[in-house]
């Protein structure tokens, strides 16, 4: 019997059965090559078969007992001393799981627990998982309407318009939970005065800032957080899929006044949540991320791929001149999308026979994950193929 009959089936199947990787680039069984700008949904920021987490991973599994994190350990203390030093808190709190949509549990029940409310606003067009709490702030109906009903006191109010916001949080509101770069819903990213206006709105009425950082963390925007990029300052922040440089981690981080400790213990807790390969995995990934300078090049490759992209390559005149079959191109760092005119399903098929592998985002756009290790010479190939492909 193949996967396929095996599986749930929750997944829409691609026969493509990718069987290795290196960098930014994953290979089949027939040893075909692709350039992965799917990157695990921005799980390999750090490059596929990286060899300095393999070893951190190995080290851990093969010189650690398990225990769970009520046990301390030297490498989870290390980690979360080097994850708090990239944190927006003058001093930061951690619990550790295994997945975004962990993390966002614990977040959300984190912000009842501080406020003693119940009432959480998420945005239009958001995703934050889909365990019932993070499914109950994720936006589109057909994921949530089949499993109804979901947690009370959900509420939405539409993206980047601070009034919406405005109309429905009061002293009830617990928290607002917000990706500060909407990935899922097609990387669309949230304003210099809708944040500013969100964290107003938040203080006036009492209520929590939580950012997802799931998709947009780990120096995917150019930036360690999305939320540097703007000066935000949120109460709690979920992380997830790069942190681990593919081995399964979560993490949602608070500013450590939140709560006093008593309040918590006992409350809430994960069995493999903080377990060591994980950590130190984690660890690894900061090491790595700062000694390859991977924020500035995530930032610098953006930049670069945009321009590529926006240029026609074959009008000499060329500048920002815009394929008439392209609509938009949006996005920060190496977290992009390109939305256009036609149907994305037939250009992500024809990136695949290219030898590129992308994601469609909604019915015309395309978004693109790379891993951060990208090379410029692999980014060339990406906006030609697209060219060709287009026919500009
Ligand atoms: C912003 C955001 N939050 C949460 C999640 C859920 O993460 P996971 O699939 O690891 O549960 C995702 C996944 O795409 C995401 O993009």
């Amino acid at each position: 019997m193949s996967e396929f009959e095996l599986s749930a089936g929750v997944y829409s199947p691609n026969p493509l059965s990718i069987v290795g990787g290196e960098g930014a680039v994953v290979w089949d069984a027939a040893g075909e090559k692709y350039i992965d700008c799917v990157g695990g949904h921005g799980v390999s920021s750090v490059g596929h078969s990286n060899k300095k987490i393999a070893a951190a991973v190995k080290n851990a599994w093969t010189n650690y007992a398990f225990a769970t994190a009520r046990h301390p350990h030297a490498v989870r203390e290390k980690f979360l001393e080097k994850l708090s030093e990239k944190m927006p808190f003058e001093k930061s709190k951690f619990f550790l799981s295994n997945s975004g949509t962990e993390a966002v549990e614990a977040a959300l029940k984190f912000a009842r627990l501080a406020t003693g409310r119940t009432k959480i606003l998420a945005a239009k067009r958001a995703f934050h998982g889909r365990t019932f709490g993070a499914l109950s702030a994720t936006w589109r109906p057909e994921f949530r309407e089949p499993f109804e009903p979901l947690v009370p006191d959900f509420d939405f109010f539409a993206f980047n318009k601070v009034e919406s916001l405005e109309e429905k949080i009061n002293s009830e509101t617990a928290a607002v939970i917000l990706e500060v770069i909407q990935g899922e819903g097609g990387v669309h990213i949230a304003t210099q005065e809708f944040l500013d206006g969100v964290r107003k709105l938040c203080d006036k009425n009492g209520a929590l800032l939580i950012l997802d950082e799931v998709q947009s963390g780990v120096c995917r925007t150019g930036k360690f957080l999305a939320l540097e990029n703007f000066g935000a300052q949120p109460d709690i922040v979920c992380l997830a899929k790069a942190l681990g440089g593919g081995y399964p981690i979560g993490a949602t981080a608070f500013r450590s006044d939140l709560f006093d400790d008593k309040k918590i213990q006992g409350l809430h807790a994960s069995t493999f949540g903080g377990n060591l390969p994980a950590c130190a995995a984690g660890l690894a990934v900061l090491d790595f991320c700062e000694k390859e300078n991977l924020c500035e090049k995530a930032a610098e490759d953006g930049e670069f791929l945009k321009q590529k992209l926006l240029v026609n390559p074959r009008d000499i005149s060329g500048v920002n001149d815009f394929s008439p079959k392209i609509r938009e191109i949006r996005g920060l760092g190496l977290m992009l999308a390109v939305e256009f005119k036609i149907p994305a399903k037939e250009i992500v098929e024809k990136l695949e026979t290219a030898g590129i592998l992308v994601l469609p985002t909604g019915p015309k756009t395309i978004r693109l994950l790379p891993p951060l290790v990208i090379s410029r010479e692999q980014l060339n190939k990406i906006s030609a193929a697209l060219s060709e492909i287009l026919n500009i």
